[in-house]
C-alpha cells in the first residue's frame, strides 16, 4: 500500500485535533509518510500543534511533519490536501449571523444571507487560491475540501477548475447516518448504504439499506416519529445547542413524512420560529467562541503548566476526521466505498439542471466520484432545491462578476427572505461587514 502526504489547511481549527486523531488512529487503513500543517495565523497553528504532538510522536515514530506557514513549504509533495477553512473567523461568523436576524432573517453559518451569500463570497477566493497554490507545488494532489459553505464554494469551483480532482465533501449527511446507525443498533454508519438527493444542507434520505438489503427507512421514521431522535453521533453534534436541532428534526419528519432530511433543512422549512428561538446577542458563533475555543485554549494552558507530561487530548470518536479520511483512503487505494459527496449533477438527479452542484451517493475511486443516478424526485423537493439553488448560483455569479444586482438577487431569492427591500437592507449591512473580504460590487449601470 502506498503512504500518502498530506496537508491540513486550516489546520489551527478547533476541528483539527480531531482530524488528526482519526488520521492517526486509521494508520493502517491510511498510511502516511508526511502530515504537514497549515495555517495563516501562526499562534493557532503551534497551539493545535502543541496540544497533539505528543499523539503523533508516540502513535507514528518517525512520520515526517511539518507544521508552517508557508504555502510553498505546505503545498510541495503532497498527495492529499484536507481544507477546512474559515475566511474571516469566528467574528466574521458572527456579524453573517447577527446582520440578518437584525431585520429578522435566520442568521445562520451556511443558511441564508449570512451563511451563503456572506460567508460564499468571502470564501470563493481564499479557497480558489488555495487550489491554485495547490495544483502549483503539487499538480497531481487531491483536494479535500469542507470548507464551508461548501454549496457556494463547489459551484466556484466547477466553474474555476471543472472540479479536476477535487472534492467536495460534508461531514452532515455522515453525522445524520451515524445517529441512524446507533439508534437502529448498527455498529457504525457504514452499515447503512444510503439513498440520498439534494443540495449541500439541503437534502433528504429517501431509503437506508442494511448489509441484509433491506430497507430501514420506515422502520427508522416509525422511531423519530414516535421517540424523536434519540441517538445523537459524536462529541460536536451532541453538544447542547445541537441538541435543539435534534429535537426539531421529529418535527420535520413530522410534517414531512415520505423522506428523512437533512438537518439544516429547519432553517428553511420553519424559518420564523427558528429566528424566534434565535437571540442576537449570544448567536452560535458566540457559543463556539466561549465554548469549543475555549476547551481549546484550557488544553493548551494545561499543555504549557508541563510540556513534558503533558497528553493530547482524545475524543470518543470524530464524525468530522474520520469521514474525510476514509474518503483519502477510498480515493488512495480505489476502494470504490459509497459516500454522500457533492457533485456536478449531469442527469444524476434527472430532473435537476446539468450544471448544478448536488449532494448524491457516489462510489469513491481513485479517478474521483462516480456518482448514483436517481428516478426524477417529487415537485416539493424539486421547487425547494431549485430555488436554493438559483440563490446559490446567483451569489457565485456576484462574486464572479462584483455585480451588485446579482448579489441582491441572491439574497431576495433565497426561501429565508421575506422582502427584497429587507434583502437590499442586509445586503448594504453584508457589504461594510465584509470589507475587504468582498470584491467590490458594482450596480449595473455602474460597470
Ligand atoms: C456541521 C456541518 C458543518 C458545520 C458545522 C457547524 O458539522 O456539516 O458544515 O460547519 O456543523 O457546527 P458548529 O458546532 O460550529 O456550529
Ligand atoms: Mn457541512
Amino acid at each position: 500500500m502506498k503512504k500518502n502526504a498530506v496537508v491540513i489547511v486550516g489546520a489551527g481549527s478547533t476541528h483539527t485535533p480531531g482530524i488528526i486523531q482519526s488520521l492517526l488512529q486509521k494508520k493502517d487503513e491510511f498510511l502516511l509518510r508526511k502530515l504537514a500543517l497549515f495555517d495563516i495565523d501562526e499562534k493557532r497553528l503551534h497551539l493545535v500543534y502543541d496540544i497533539m504532538k505528543q499523539f503523533i510522536n508516540e502513535t507514528y515514530p518517525g512520520l515526517e511533519v511539518v507544521v508552517t506557514t508557508n504555502e510553498e513549504e505546505a503545498y510541495t509533495d503532497i498527495d492529499f490536501v484536507f481544507a477546512q477553512i474559515r475566511q474571516g473567523g469566528l467574528k466574521l461568523r458572527s456579524s453573517d449571523e447577527k446582520i440578518p436576524l437584525k431585520y429578522g432573517v435566520v442568521g445562520q453559518e451556511t443558511c441564508g444571507p449570512g451563511g451563503s451569500i456572506s460567508y460564499g463570497m468571502r470564501s470563493i477566493p481564499a479557497i480558489i487560491h488555495i487550489i491554485k497554490m495547490a495544483k502549483k507545488y503539487s499538480p497531481n494532489c487531491w483536494i479535500l475540501n469542507y470548507s464551508n459553505p461548501a454549496a457556494v464554494v463547489a459551484e466556484a469551483t466547477r466553474r474555476e477548475f471543472n472540479n479536476e480532482r477535487i472534492l467536495n465533501i460534508c461531514d452532515m449527511p455522515t453525522a445524520i447516518l451515524l445517529s441512524y446507525s446507533k439508534m437502529l443498533g448498527l455498529d457504525s454508519w457504514q452499515s447503512l448504504d444510503p439513498c440520498y438527493f439534494g443540495l449541500n444542507h439541503f437534502g433528504w434520505f429517501t431509503a437506508l439499506y442494511d448489509k441484509d438489503g433491506k430497507d430501514r427507512l420506515p422502520e427508522l421514521r416509525e422511531m423519530i416519529l414516535t421517540s424523536g431522535m434519540t441517538a445523537c453521533s459524536d462529541k460536536h453534534h451532541k453538544d447542547k445547542d445541537w441538541q435543539k436541532t435534534w429535537k426539531q428534526y421529529a418535527e420535520i419528519v413530522k410534517d414531512y413524512p415520505d423522506f428523512l432530511p437533512n438537518s439544516y433543512l429547519q432553517y428553511y422549512l420553519y424559518s420564523s420560529e427558528m429566528v424566534a428561538k434565535m437571540d442576537i446577542n449570544r448567536t452560535r458563533a458566540d457559543m463556539v467562541i466561549e465554548e469549543r475555543e475555549q476547551e481549546m485554549f484550557a488544553e493548551h494552558k494545561k499543555y504549557l503548566e508541563s510540556p513534558e507530561n503533558y497528553k493530547s487530548p482524545l475524543q470518543e470518536f470524530t464524525v468530522f476526521g474520520d469521514f474525510i479520511v476514509d474518503a483519502a483512503s477510498s480515493i488512495a487505494y480505489n476502494k470504490g466505498e459509497r459516500f454522500l459527496v457533492i457533485v456536478e449533477n449531469n442527469g444524476a438527479i434527472p430532473n435537476m439542471p446539468a450544471d448544478a452542484m448536488v449532494e448524491v451517493p457516489a462510489y469513491i475511486r481513485s479517478w474521483g466520484p462516480e456518482p448514483v443516478s436517481i428516478p426524477a424526485i417529487p415537485t416539493f423537493h424539486k421547487g425547494m432545491m431549485e430555488n436554493q439553488l438559483a440563490s446559490e448560483k446567483l451569489a457565485v455569479d456576484a462574486y464572479f462578476e462584483n455585480s451588485y444586482d446579482k448579489a441582491l438577487q441572491a439574497i431576495a431569492i433565497n426561501k429565508t427572505v421575506p422582502s427584497t427591500t429587507v434583502a437590499r437592507k442586509i445586503l448594504d449591512d453584508l457589504i461594510d461587514a465584509n470589507g475587504d473580504y468582498w470584491p467590490t460590487l458594482k450596480l449595473k449601470n455602474e460597470r
